[in-house]
């Protein structure tokens, strides 16, 4: 799976995005360990809480699945589904991520006309609050 073709997916995710209230359409596609891609799509609600970002509901599916073991994820974004920059992962979603990737977990960042940039989680975030951290494991 090249990173052009999970981006493709994760554009492909954003067409099913429930965005009513912000009018921004988020597409992400995650891929595990094994070379399965799980998509996701935000989903928002009127009471505002319940929306789920589009990187969690890619997470969620995959975990649900039984998968633990990811190598990377696409995000792409924009209002109106019009990729014009940058849709870097909300923090909430950061954390998620971090519970079940490692430091070298890759998070593509569409930033639109074929261009991306490869963040690593540790950069992403950074002095993270993770599962080592607590001595129950
Ligand atoms: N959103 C995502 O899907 N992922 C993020 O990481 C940031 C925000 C969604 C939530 C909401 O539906 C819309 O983008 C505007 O905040």
């Amino acid at each position: 799976m090249t990173d052009n073709s999970l981006i493709t997916l994760a554009i492909e995710a954003m067409q099913n995005s429930y965005s009513p209230y912000s009018g921004y359409k988020v597409g992400a596609a995650l891929l595990t360990e094994d070379g399965k891609v799980y998509k996701g799509c935000n989903i928002e609600n009127v009471a505002f809480g319940p929306t789920v970002c589009a990187e969690r509901v890619a997470f969620l599916k995959a975990l649900s699945e039984g998968e633990r073991n990811f190598t990377k994820i696409a995000v792409v974004g924009g209002k109106n589904g019009e990729i014009k920059g940058a849709f870097p992962p909300c923090g909430v979603c950061r954390q998620v991520m971090r519970e079940f990737c490692n430091d070298n977990f890759e998070i593509l960042i569409v930033k639109g006309n074929n261009k991306y940039d490869t963040v690593l989680l540790k950069d992403l975030l950074p002095l993270s609050f993770k599962p080592e951290i607590l001595d129950i494991k």
